[in-house]
């Protein structure tokens, strides 16, 4: 005969704590407020319509006015930050991405026109070189390989350029070496010891950015003598005791935000990134995780209105402070509907 246990069912009922909405309010763990969003945006030169992104139902690639506009929807939303990736023109790609340290350059111009509009509109902006590259790589390619000192040094005159223009988190997302800690030195030297680095730091070597990659045209181009792919610089996806050794170099170095992307196959990172070092802890929903469930949505595969806010649910629960989300103005007229 099997003695009861006195300590355990049915004194001790886990139901109990689930029995009303009321009684699950009080006792949630994790919430998703909009103050957690930064919504990734894309941007293009020129006038015109906006261009749908074909593997991104829903995103396009923004002009000048309708940034503005954009910026004006998410900030009626709670959300208040914004990261911009441009779609620069062809002619203006080169082997160095000098465009990217070009003050008239368009990402340039659209922080400036949001914050004339939106000035406590946070923008983030992305520290790399693959929208300027001509043969779409994040950086400057000597020897059949990524030139560390030389991309670093480039990275520097972006990051610069972004603050100059008014940019309020730089984010390197090249995975060179030394280049945060470099970044901090010059945004100090030139006085804008305010503005905050977010560190791509646990970045991934992942087929998961596919669908940004078509929507700025940026896949490393298939050339004799550069490399393929981007994985002597982003991470192998086996890894997690490197991306800690990461994460550490990157807060050494003085970044004020640490990320990890992609996201839902990364969460595992998330929770120990922000049970190791207890910092401020991004993480990135990548344009392939939205490709993914879009397409599951218009099939009708997966409800749309449940599914993209237990998504982002996740990223709070494993830990994350902060989604950079293709949702976001979804997510937070979800949020506002309750
Ligand atoms: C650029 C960059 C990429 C993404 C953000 N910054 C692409 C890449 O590294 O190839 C991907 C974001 C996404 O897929 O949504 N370095």
């Amino acid at each position: 005969m099997a003695t009861s246990r006195p300590h355990i069912y049915p004194r001790v009922r886990a139901r109990r704590l689930r029995t009303r909405p009321s009684v699950r309010d009080l006792i949630r763990e994790s919430t998703l407020t909009t103050d957690d969003f930064i919504y990734p945006i894309f941007v293009r030169e020129g006038v015109g319509p906006n261009q749908p992104i074909p593997s991104m139902p829903g995103q396009s690639r923004l002009t000048l006015d309708s940034v503005v506009d954009v910026a004006g929807q998410a900030w009626e939303l709670g959300v208040k930050a914004l990261a911009v990736f441009p779609k620069v023109h062809e002619d203006r790609k080169s082997l160095d991405g000098a465009e990217a340290w070009n003050d008239e350059g368009l990402v340039p111009q659209i922080i400036r026109a949001v914050k004339a509009h939106y000035p406590d509109m946070l923008i983030a902006t992305d520290v790399a070189l693959d929208p300027y590259s001509s043969i779409g790589q994040d950086g400057i390619v000597k020897d059949g390989d990524l030139h560390n000192e030389l991309t670093v040094e480039a990275l520097v005159k972006q990051a610069a350029c972004q603050a100059r223009a008014g940019a309020d988190l730089v984010s390197p997302s090249d995975m060179m070496d030394g280049r945060v800690g470099r970044i901090r030195d010059r945004l100090d030297a030139d006085g804008f010891d305010d503005t905050l680095i977010m560190a791509y730091s646990a970045k991934y070597a992942s087929a998961f950015y596919g669908p940004f990659r078509d929507a700025l045209d940026s896949a490393p181009r298939q050339l004799e003598g550069i490399p393929k792919d981007k994985k002597t610089y982003q991470m192998d996806p086996a890894n997690s005791a490197e991306a800690l050794k990461e994460v550490e170099l990157d807060l050494a170095e003085g970044a004020d935000i640490v990320m990890v992307k992609p996201g839902m196959p990364y969460l595992d990172l998330v929770y120990r990134v922000k049970a190791t070092f207890g910092r401020p802890t991004a993480v990135y929903q990548v344009s392939g995780e939205y490709a993914m469930l879009k397409a599951a949505f218009a099939n009708g595969w997966l409800d749309e209105d449940k599914i993209v806010l237990e998504s982002l649910l996740g990223f709070k629960r494993a830990g994350a402070d902060i989604i950079l989300t293709y949702f976001a103005l979804d997510a937070a007229r979800m949020l506002k509907r309750g």
